[in-house]
């Protein structure tokens, strides 16, 4: 029989989960990564892919691993042994729990260094005001990526105020830190869509970048990354949307919270993109040009804006935040792994995990500048850890959960955790068993070259 609480307590209310878990996901993947994965993949085609990967895979996933995480009320690794169990299915199910804590500290290795690009901005941003020109504002960001120290150093602060969060626990930690900042957040968004207005010409082009379909523009690659990006985004496939659930208390309706917290992360992403494009083409900047993207366009928006230096110094330390809250569930896995089975507190095990994280982390920092020519595969630290995540482990974890929740676990089991009307089960069950395998194999298949 599963448990009925998670030994690591539980969220205090149905508000509570929904603030962390729309903490979880909305991050960097919405502000920093869709917008620069959209300008190199072309605009409204990439869009597309990725909302419809959304719509029938990351839902019905995300509610599944929530249910499971729900259901097993344990780490994912224990929780998958709990479950295998009950369905009376092999054991060896729980490594897909070792996959998702091996994707959450290598994801995390990574999105601490960037973490560490926003927060030096809030500083840059308090100190020098930002400039309007935007050849001044490349040259800044220029400048810090190519300083090892700096980077590291900002790497190291944003790994210590996550794991500081981690050590305080589920209630204390998690919850408080979503509150203020998941609304607030929201709001800096719209100012800068109003801004992004009066851009003219430029805001329109922004939009017909994104929202214009033209599929001449993506191949294979582009696919996956879309695919692989609806994953990242929702903070699906690796365990994370499974720790949360089991802190869920039981009675909340998963199908609803689910479908809100991921029309929240997407129209998060969908303001960052309107906020973001027209000033690239405003600025006769490139939408290609990468993982700077943000912070060679917006600093330019508040360098001309009224007000700009206070929206600015709002809108970095806002972002850190949204970094922060993704942070937390990343590394949540492996700490109450720790907790459980090596009896670790949970300070222990946040010293332990943050610092092995911090040490990859390091790498990925040099990899932007003095390791730039150091290559795994033909692509630098970064670059490798990004692809490696994002497009292999999430995607990977994701057909597994959908498999599990599909075909290993007891229907009564499953309607039980989802307690949802028949007709939507349905529509889920199909979703989870069918579509969303197919969609992830397929795009695999393709990319390979056989299909
Ligand atoms: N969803 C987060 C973002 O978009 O920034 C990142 C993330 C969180 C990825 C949790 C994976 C995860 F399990």
């Amino acid at each position: 029989m599963a448990k009925t609480k998670s030994i690591h307590g539980e969220w205090s209310s149905r508000f509570a989960y929904i603030l962390a878990a729309t903490g979880s996901a909305v991050g960097l993947g919405n502000i920093w990564k869709f917008p620069y994965i959209t300008g190199e993949n072309g605009g409204g085609a990439f869009v597309l892919v990725y909302l419809g990967c959304v719509l029938a895979v990351g839902i019905p996933i995300m509610i599944a691993e929530t249910m499971m995480g729900r259901r097993g009320r344990q780490s994912p690794i224990n929780t998958l042994s709990t479950l295998s169990t009950e369905a009376s299915v092999n054991k060896n199910w729980h490594y897909l729990g070792w996959m998702g804590v091996i994707a959450g500290v290598l994801i995390l290795s990574y999105y601490s260094v960037i973490a560490g690009w926003a927060s030096a901005y809030v500083f840059k941003a308090i100190f020098g005001g930002f400039s309007s020109d935007a050849m001044q504002v490349k040259a800044s960001f220029d400048e810090l990526i190519a300083s090892p120290l700096q980077l590291i150093f900002w790497h190291t602060a944003f790994m210590i105020a996550t794991m500081s969060v981690v050590m305080r626990g589920v209630r204390g930690g998690l919850e408080k830190a979503v509150q203020l900042l998941m609304p607030s957040l929201f709001v800096l968004l719209i100012i800068l869509v109003g801004y992004a207005m009066t851009t003219g010409e430029a805001y329109f082009q922004g939009l017909s970048f994104l929202f214009s379909p033209d599929f001449s523009e993506i191949d294979s690659d582009a696919v996956l990354t879309a695919m692989g990006h609806a994953f990242f985004t929702l903070g699906l496939g690796m365990g994370a949307i499974m720790v949360y659930g089991s802190y869920l208390p039981s009675g909340v309706s998963i199908a609803k919270t689910t479908l809100f917290i991921a029309g929240a992360d997407t129209i998060v992403a969908l303001l960052a993109g309107i906020a973001i494009f027209p000033l690239v083409f405003a600025n006769g900047l490139e939408p290609g040009s990468g993982p700077g993207l943000i912070f060679q366009t917006l600093p330019i928006a508040f360098g001309n804006m009224t007000g700009g230096w206070l929206f600015g110094v709002l809108f970095f330390v806002l972002l850190v935040f949204a970094a922060l809250t993704s942070s937390i569930s990343l590394v949540e896995p492996v700490v109450a792994w720790m907790v459980e089975n090596r009896g670790f507190t949970r300070v222990k095990a946040s010293v332990i995990s943050g610092i092995a994280i911090w040490v990859i982390g390091v790498g990925v920092a040099l990899s932007f500048n003095i390791w730039s020519e150091f290559k795994i595969f033909d692509k630098t630290i970064f670059n490798f850890l990004d692809d490696l995540t994002a497009k292999v482990m999430l995607p990977v974890g994701g057909f597994c959960i959908a498999i599990f929740a599909g075909w290993m676990m007891q229907q009564k089991h499953v309607k039980d955790e989802l307690d949802m009307p028949e007709q939507q089960y349905q529509i889920w069950k199909f979703l989870v068993s069918y579509v969303a395998p197919a969609a992830v194999f397929l795009v695999f298949l393709h990319v390979l070259g056989i299909f």
